[in-house]
């Protein structure tokens, strides 16, 4: 994708993420990385990277494949070594535990899904809320999963391993979403769905965000639901970000519709 490298710099984007427009109504950036770095070992995987998701605000993180981009996640979250800084609603969290991590706020929904399999559905969703300092309404937020994902209150005693592909996925969101997290972090949550449960997931992720204002960056290789849902969005290649700008912007640029959009 050098064509995109190469208009990364000239492509002026105006966002009223990177320049609030009304002063008063600036956001707060609930996400703050900066000059950040991580990898495995001696393998530096993210070269100095710096992005932003404001309050309230969804950011889709695209990529090609080994770009980076699960590594960016699990190094926000505490569980790979990082070096430069985080800020979770202006707090450094670079360095700490991945439980504490969890505490300040951060919830992350892992690629490949990962809930666990011999518990029940409601008993997943009790597990999100294990981090949780406020634990007074939890039931009540349960009742919230199943009017969001009314497939799994049919299923609620239902042992999550044998749960469709697409219902193990909206449990998976469903228990990060248990934390009452600031910032939900989902690595790749169409991976391996049918078309249609992908569309019912994406609009179940638009309501989250504008019904319990949770702020989100998602990680997506398949990104037109996600840029559609997205107010911002970064390109990342071989761990460094070569575009970034509002995400209609993004999604009509022609070296994103090439890579990332299916188009030829
Ligand atoms: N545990 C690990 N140990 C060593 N190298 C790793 C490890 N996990 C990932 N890598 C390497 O880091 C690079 C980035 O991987 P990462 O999983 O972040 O990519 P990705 O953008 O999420 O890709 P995909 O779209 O395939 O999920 C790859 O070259 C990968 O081989
Ligand atoms: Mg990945």
């Amino acid at each position: 994708m050098s064509s995109t490298r190469a208009e990364s710099k000239e492509l002026n984007l105006t966002s009223d993420h990177a320049e609030p427009q009304g002063r008063a109504e600036k956001k707060m950036n609930v996400l703050d990385i900066k000059n950040f770095s991580a990898g495995y070992g001696r393998l530096r995987v993210l070269h100095n990277i710096s992005m932003s998701v404001q309050e309230g605000n969804v950011a889709v993180l695209l990529g090609a494949n080994g770009a980076g981009k699960t590594t960016t996640l699990r190094a926000i979250s505490g569980l790979i070594k990082s070096e430069g800084s985080v800020l979770l609603d202006g707090q450094e969290t670079r360095g700490l535990s991945p439980d504490r991590i969890a505490r300040l706020g951060l919830a992350h929904a892992a690629e490949g899904r990962g809930t666990f399999t011999d518990l029940t559905v409601e008993e997943n969703l009790r597990v999100g809320a294990f981090r949780r300092t406020d634990k007074s309404e939890i039931t009540t937020d349960i009742e919230k999963m199943y009017d969001l994902f009314p497939r799994l209150r049919e299923r609620y005693q239902q042992k999550a391993g044998s749960l469709s592909g697409g219902e193990q996925q909206m449990l998976a969101v469903g228990r990060a979403l248990m934390l009452r997290p600031r910032v939900l972090l989902l690595d790749e949550p169409s991976l391996g769905l049918a078309p249609v449960i992908i569309n019912d997931l994406y609009d179940t992720l638009a309501r989250v965000n504008k019904e319990l204002r949770i702020s989100m960056l998602i990680v997506e290789q398949n990104a037109n639901l996600a840029l559609e849902i997205a107010d911002y969005a970064y390109v990342l290649e071989s761990g460094v970000i070569s575009l970034q700008g509002p995400a209609s912007e993004i999604a009509s640029h022609d070296g994103v519709r090439a890579a990332y959009l299916g188009d030829l």
